[in-house]
């Protein structure tokens, strides 16, 4: 391990270098007029894995984004990791508040500013760099590996999930490696073992057959603005609790030892609603912050569009409104389960007065582990070797769709190594990753293969 612990050291700078041609290409997967970028990073990641000295480096079309796939699998009676991760990023906007261009990668104060760095592409590159170090210095790897790197994670992964399933004996391995969570804290690393699902709609209500003036018709008709806000508002009570019935049926409760174990983290509301810039904390009554988070679901109005917010006034009853909205669950519910009683509900309520459209977008089924997995203490000790300090265990609030999929069908155990950090402004202007953290992720992403190769 001495000489691939050295040749990392020796790398430092050219895999920033790297990694700022990553960030340069804006591989933004929702927005298709993105789309020949997107395909542009799907080779580029073939070029590093081919540069790397992974071996069947391929390409595969989908009906969405490409994959990219690769390995190396010559390392007989040792187990085999899947390395996963997403090169598509999220969209930009609004990118005046961007210090510096998104996709023009800045360094400042050891950090590396571009949309992409913490999510994923950054946390990506650290596996290719910890397999580079070993292939280069030792001519091989201390464990099999298969690397499956997609570009539709930020739009819900379909494709991925019916590429596995096509593919499931060839991508058949005894762990998963993912990097693309952020550390509890700087300076913590955390092992990850439990995501929220996701269930997103977009909801339109039509009042009218155009936009009307407000004062010949005010109050002759229902303002769709009004009965959208009124719709919204009433999914929630004021003790923070999604109204929507049988939504929480399946919640599987928090045992009293995580209760426990949230608690000893350290974590104080006060900080965190000082780092956020907000006045004060809100959430479901009888929860901690952690908890919230982790192992609650919760109902979420990402955006709201409708009528008139021009400069000046104008007095108009708007015929459309419009609010995209989501649901991030908990195990053990079943985003097709919510979906339907949503909808069943949301047309309940919905006065006669609109025409309604719902239309749902993608999701994601929530995932736990447990932590008495091999991989885990490999991936403990490799991080206490990367990092110099034991790591925590943590749940997260976020969504990777395809780690319940790697669970129901490779039957694949996941272990979620990330290093980005709860700062890292992740789907927000001036995105970021820290540099350190990124050269002790590579360090501990070798340290694992190290450890989990010998562990057998
Ligand atoms: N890296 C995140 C997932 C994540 C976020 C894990 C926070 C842990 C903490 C991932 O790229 C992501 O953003 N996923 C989406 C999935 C969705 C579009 C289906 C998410 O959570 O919104
Ligand atoms: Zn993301």
């Amino acid at each position: 391990m001495e000489s691939v612990v050295s040749f990392i050291k020796q790398n430092k700078d050219r895999y920033v270098a790297d990694l700022v041609e990553f960030l340069k290409i804006p591989s933004v997967s929702s927005n298709s007029s993105h789309n020949k970028d997107t395909e542009r990073c799907a080779h580029f990641v073939a070029d590093m894995m081919r540069k790397v000295g992974l071996e069947r480096v391929e390409v595969f079309k989908t009906s969405g984004h490409p994959i990219v796939y690769s390995e190396w699998c010559k390392a007989p009676g040792r187990p085999t990791v899947l390395v996963y991760g997403h090169y598509d990023v999220q969209p930009v906007d609004p990118l005046v508040l961007w210090d510096t261009p998104p996709f023009e990668p800045a360094i400042r104060n050891g950090e590396i500013y571009a949309r992409g760095a913490a999510d994923d592409k950054g946390q990506i590159y650290i596996h290719f760099a910890a397999a580079e170090a070993h292939l280069k210095q030792q001519g091989k790897l201390p464990v099999n590996v298969k690397f499956l790197i997609e570009g539709e994670e930020e739009v819900g992964s379909e494709n991925l999930d019916r590429f596995i399933e096509a593919h499931k004996d060839w991508l058949k391995s005894d762990v998963v490696l993912i990097s693309d969570s952020p550390m509890f804290e700087r300076g913590v690393p955390s092992i990850c073992y439990g995501l929220r699902g996701l269930c997103y709609y977009q909801i339109d209500l039509r009042g009218t057959r155009t936009d009307l003036h407000s004062g010949s018709f005010g109050g002759a008709v229902a303002n769709p603005n009004f009965v959208l806000a009124q719709l919204l508002a009433s999914l929630k009570d004021k003790n923070g609790k999604v109204t929507i019935p049988g939504f929480y049926k399946d919640v599987k409760p928090l045992t009293a030892r995580e209760r426990k174990e949230f608690k000893r983290l350290p974590f104080s509301d006060k900080k965190y609603a000082k780092e956020l810039g907000a006045p004060a904390l809100w959430g479901e009554k009888g929860y901690s912050t952690l908890e919230r988070i982790w192992a609650r679901p919760t109902f979420e109005v990402n955006g709201i569009l409708g009528g008139f917010t021009g400069e000046g006034a104008k007095t108009v009853i708007p015929a459309v409104a419009m609010a995209k909205i989501s649901m991030r669950l908990v195990p053990n519910q079943d985003p097709e389960k919510i979906a339907k009683l949503f909808e069943k509900h949301f047309k309940k309520i919905c006065p006669k007065s609109m025409q309604l459209t719902v239309t749902r977008m993608h999701g994601g089924r929530p995932w736990v582990a447990s932590l008495d997995h091999p991989a885990i203490h490999a991936a403990s000790k490799a991080f206490e070797k990367g990092f110099g300090k034991r790591p925590v265990f943590t749940r997260e609030g976020g969504s990777i769709p395809v780690v319940a999929t790697f669970a129901d069908i490779l039957k694949a155990p996941s272990v979620l190594m990330g290093i980005g950090l709860p700062d890292e402004n992740a789907h927000a202007p001036n995105e970021k990753l820290d540099l350190g953290n990124f050269h002790g992720g590579i360090l501990s992403s070798a340290h694992f293969f190290e450890i989990l190769g010998h562990a057998a």
